[in-house]
């Protein structure tokens, strides 16, 4: 007679850490609210086609982004941060996305500093008419940080 126990049915014991196959990454985009949220929301009412994993955090410029924001959504679990804004030369603050790009490079050093690949976070400008660049950004930022696996916070490591 054998008998069921939480052992043998591997029942009781830690879950085991999703794989890289079913890994869905969870990822952090901020947006500035004039260009690339508006751009969002045009990717989603023209119903372009993007993985589900962004939760969407909108900031009035990308200047507004400090550099502790993004180290912070990582901390907090997020697998990847995409920040989007204006293109260059079409701030609605003249320039405060050539400012956050300035703080990008040395968030890029941070990053690896903190254990973090650099490429969990990325930096894309889309407009307000360019849902389909937002979309597309997702897409290959899901793609991207799915080949990385989950973020090391997420990995207990
Ligand atoms: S208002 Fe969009 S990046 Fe400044």
């Amino acid at each position: 007679m054998s008998v069921v126990s939480p052992k043998s049915t591997g029942e009781g014991k830690p879950k085991a850490k999703k794989s890289k196959k079913g890994f869905e990454p969870r990822i952090v985009a901020f947006c500035c609210n004039w260009c690339s949220y508006a751009g969002a929301d045009l990717a989603g009412t023209s119903r372009m086609l993007m993985p589900p994993n962004v939760r969407i955090i909108r900031v009035n410029c990308t200047g507004r982004i400090d550099i502790s924001f993004i180290l912070d959504a990582l901390y907090q679990g997020a697998d990847g941060v995409l920040i989007s804004g204006c293109h260059p030369g079409d701030c609605h603050y003249t320039s405060g996305n050539l400012k956050l790009r300035s703080r990008f490079v040395l968030l890029k050093s941070l990053l690896e500093e903190a254990g973090f690949e650099p490429e969990r976070v990325h930096l894309q400008w889309a407009s307000a008419a360019e849902g389909d660049v937002f979309a597309e950004g997702v897409t290959s930022m899901v793609e991207r940080i799915k080949k990385l696996g989950p973020s090391p916070v997420n990995k207990g490591g």
